[in-house]
């Protein structure tokens, strides 16, 4: 048993799992290269290989089920690629399986072995999985309805989609026995040694494409008091940067406008005016119509924004040095072309040369650690999580982690 703030949330020693069909819930969403289609960064698939190599270890049957990207998005694909980089990180085959609640998968778990694992297809193909519920209402969703009844025990290890209140979540703990995997338990208890709330300044590096998910962070960390000071880059720094007022140009406002980022606009604002701590980029690097790239002040681009500018890089990195904690997640710039990632490396570079301690979170930003950085675990902890770990931060209860607490509560007659 672990406690995560007044939940206790059960964990695998609380039960005899050994020899029975488990349905194990990860996060392998991983980014992707728009080209070529293929996974930019392994290490959340890495990570898991732990809990599903010890469930394997004693014997037990693992049905596992995960998500990758979303419907419409670029990287809304099949796990097929992730079930090979697994089954080479478990050390034996984990089979995949092309479908996720039909009579394939169900048959197939059904003549599952023990010792054996399979991976269901891209659980979000299940329209229902993108619907966020309360647990009571996910519990009687047809993915839960087809998949509960087919094993003994439910386990969630996807730390990184615990803030999501999505039926392969919180669905399951509330008609099976329930425990967090390894990751889970090790995520909160580190976070909770770490994050203490005494620390200060604390500096958030928050940058990415989730546009939406980083205001509702940005919101809870303003509300909640947590961050002293909140670096921006990426959609985000513009996203701002016009809500103060400040001209990006047609070509910048265009972007925006494709990505329906223009009705964030007035809540950007709200944010501002709140007097949270946002800092906003005073120079951008560009790409002309030319194809010429050149470092421009925020208030004169001529071309499409694509990293922060050198001036930026100096300021923040400033601030980063002066921090307590640092937590990045999210780019800077467009890094999937090498030329703009200058400003994600510059910061991250800066935070672990600093004397704060460093929690590095979501895929993206993890895939710009250089391979030879030593990941001292007293100075930095690199998070599977992304909006998950930030929402935990901010001392947001993770609807994942209630759904566990609840299933124990239910068990065991205890709270
Ligand atoms: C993440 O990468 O933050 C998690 O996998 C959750 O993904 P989502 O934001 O698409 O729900």
């Amino acid at each position: 048993m672990i406690k995560v703030a007044d939940l206790n949330i059960p964990v695998i020693e609380d039960f005899d799992i050994n020899g029975r069909k488990v349905l194990l819930r990860i996060d392998i969403n991983s980014p992707v290269d728009r080209k070529t289609g293929k996974l930019l960064d392994d290490s959340r698939i890495k990570a898991h290989a732990e809990t599903i190599r010890e469930l394997l270890d004693k014997q037990n049957s693992v049905v596992i089920i995960s998500h990758q990207g979303r419907p419409g998005d670029d990287d809304f694909i099949s796990l097929e690629e992730h079930s090979k980089i697994l089954s080479k990180y478990v050390g034996r085959e984990i089979e995949f399986v092309d479908d996720v609640i039909g009579p394939y998968a169900r048959e197939r778990i059904s003549k599952l072995g023990k010792g054996e694992a399979i991976l269901l297809e891209n659980v979000r193909i299940v329209s229902e999985e993108l619907i966020e519920a309360p647990p009571q209402q996910q519990s009687k969703t047809f993915l839960v309805k087809k998949l509960a009844p087919l094993v003994d025990f439910y386990i969630n290890d996807a730390f990184a989609t615990a803030h999501r209140s999505q039926p392969s979540l919180v669905g399951f703990p509330l008609v099976k026995p329930s425990a967090a995997g390894r990751i889970m338990e090790k995520e909160v208890s580190a976070l909770s040694k770490i994050f203490n709330k005494e620390d200060s300044p604390k500096i958030f590096v928050l940058g990415g494409s989730k546009v939406s998910d980083t205001l509702k962070i940005i919101e809870h960390l303003a509300k909640n008091r947590v961050a002293d000071r909140i670096l921006t880059g990426g959609l985000v720094a513009e996203l701002f940067a016009v809500a103060k007022g400040i001209n990006l140009g047609k070509p910048n406002m265009q972007v925006l406008e494709n990505k329906g980022l223009l009705s964030l606009i007035p809540r950007a604002r709200k944010i501002l005016l709140s007097g949270a701590p946002i800092e906003i980029p005073v120079d951008f690097t560009v790409e002309k119509p030319s194809g010429e790239l050149s470092n421009e002040p925020e208030n004169n681009v001529s071309g499409i924004i694509k990293d922060i500018g050198n001036t930026t890089i100096e300021i923040y990195s400033s601030f980063i040095k002066e921090g307590k904690v640092i937590t990045l997640r999210g780019p800077m710039g467009v890094i999937e072309d090498e030329r703009f990632r200058i400003g994600t490396k510059s910061l991250l570079k800066a935070s672990i040369e600093s004397p704060g301690y460093v929690i590095i979170g979501g895929g993206h930003m993890i895939s710009m650690l250089d391979k030879d950085v030593e990941i001292n675990p007293n100075k930095i902890h690199v998070s599977t999580g992304g909006g998950a770990l930030l929402l935990f931060l901010a001392g947001d209860k993770l609807p994942a982690l209630e759904a566990l607490h609840m299933s124990w509560v239910m068990q065991s007659g205890k709270s």
